[in-house]
């Protein structure tokens, strides 16, 4: 039976499932997208339009934030927020470097100096007493990753930003509507998300700042907007980071669909925990609810590479998410100033890591598919 209890059995992808390859990535756009991309342009509102003040609103509600303000992307996103907050050159962040490059470059794009510390083993995240250990009296805010669309340990993270008077920033690209102890990831402090096409929800390309404090949203919007709020005098250093009609448009109808999508990937997500053999699925976390932007397993470091090829030869397609530290690539040579860089979970989850296909188009016979490949995948001895 199709429906919230078990995987599409008869989705017109069905009938190619046994020769189509199977996607790590969905992204669905739909006659209701369309309808609202043509809506915009029969119209003459382009940018600072309606759509953006109402995808705003309703992104933002939808978190339990009371605030949102859209950007351009993710990256703009997270580069906004660090502006609007005023951290620059001599400001240290605190940032994961089992992450997307972009979590990083924010920081170095800001004019401030990114300080990685390790992830916890069981959710991929910044571990709190990594991130606790690595605060100097330079530090100005931190930044933990719900990495894959599992909520960091919020509790943690929050109690360490009181005491230690930082800036909460969650970097939330992979995360939308995940919860911790019942609460929206987005809500804790200030926020990113990113509406990429292979993302949870999408605008094509776009994002969003979250936050429940009146005198930063201001800030926010006008470090989106050339540093100027209306016609008036340009009062801070910004840029153009705006979101415009067309993306608001599309995300507002991708909105109302997530609560779906959501249920389908964890639908899939359990379907997969419960029958593969061989590689370690995600943990479950007590008071974590994700919202699976990847389903991300582990199998013993050097099989990686042979899992993969025998997924492949069978249709299947996997990607490491990530292969290397963002500490170790080449853009990041010479910026890492005296950092110890003691990180052997983040080393061992670059070495370890699988991402299998989750999204919310997948059915049943794509779901036995993949745990037929991987179950009948033989280690070299
Ligand atoms: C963890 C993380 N942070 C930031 C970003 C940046 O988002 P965007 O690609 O929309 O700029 C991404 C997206 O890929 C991401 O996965």
């Amino acid at each position: 039976m199709a429906g919230l209890d078990s995987p599409r059995q008869n989705s017109t992808r069905a009938q190619a499932a046994d020769g189509a390859r199977v996607t790590i990535a969905n992204p669905t756009l739909g006659v209701e997208e369309r309808a609202a991309v043509l809506a915009v342009l029969d119209g003459h509102e382009f940018a600072k339009g309606p759509r953006v003040a109402a995808f705003e609103r309703e992104f933002a509600e939808f978190h339990g934030a009371r605030y949102g303000v859209a950007t351009s992307s993710g990256a703009t996103a997270l580069l906004v927020a660090l502006l609007a907050h005023g951290i620059g050159p001599g400001d240290e962040v605190i940032v994961p470097s089992f992450s997307f490059f972009a979590t990083a470059a924010a920081v170095v794009l800001a004019g401030a100096s990114p300080v990685f510390a390790d992830i916890d083993a069981a959710s991929f995240c910044l571990s709190p007493e990594a991130a606790e250990a690595a605060v100097t009296e330079r530090t100005k805010a931190v930044m933990p990753v719900h990495l894959f669309g599992m909520p960091a340990d919020m509790a943690a993270f929050s109690e360490l930003a009181e005491r230690r008077g930082l800036v909460l920033l969650e970097d939330a690209a992979q995360a939308h509507g995940a919860t911790f102890r019942g609460r929206s990831v987005g809500s804790f402090g200030t926020s990113a998300f990113s509406f990429y096409a292979t993302k949870n929800m999408t605008t094509l390309e776009g994002g969003i700042v979250l936050t429940s404090d009146a005198e930063l949203c201001r800030r926010l919007r006008l470090c989106r907007n050339h540093g100027r709020e209306g016609d008036s005098a340009h009062s801070l250093i910004g840029g153009n980071f705006r979101m415009n009609e067309l993306a608001a448009a599309i995300g507002r109808v991708q909105l109302a669909r997530l609560p779906a999508w959501t249920a389908e990937r964890r639908l899939h997500a359990r379907y997969l925990s419960a029958r593969l053999k061989f590689v370690a699925p995600p943990l479950d976390i007590p008071g974590r609810d994700p919202v699976f932007h990847q389903y991300t397993v582990r199998l013993p470091a050097g099989q990686r590479d042979s899992l993969m090829a025998h997924l492949d030869a069978r249709g299947i397609d996997t990607r490491v998410y990530y292969p290397r530290p963002i500490h170790a690539e080449p853009a990041f040579r010479g910026r890492l100033g005296g950092q110890r860089l003691e990180l052997p979970e983040t080393l061992r989850a670059c070495r370890e890591v699988l991402s299998l296909p989750v999204h919310s188009g997948l059915n049943e016979a794509e779901l036995d598919r993949i745990v037929a490949a991987v179950n009948t995948f033989r280690p070299e001895a």
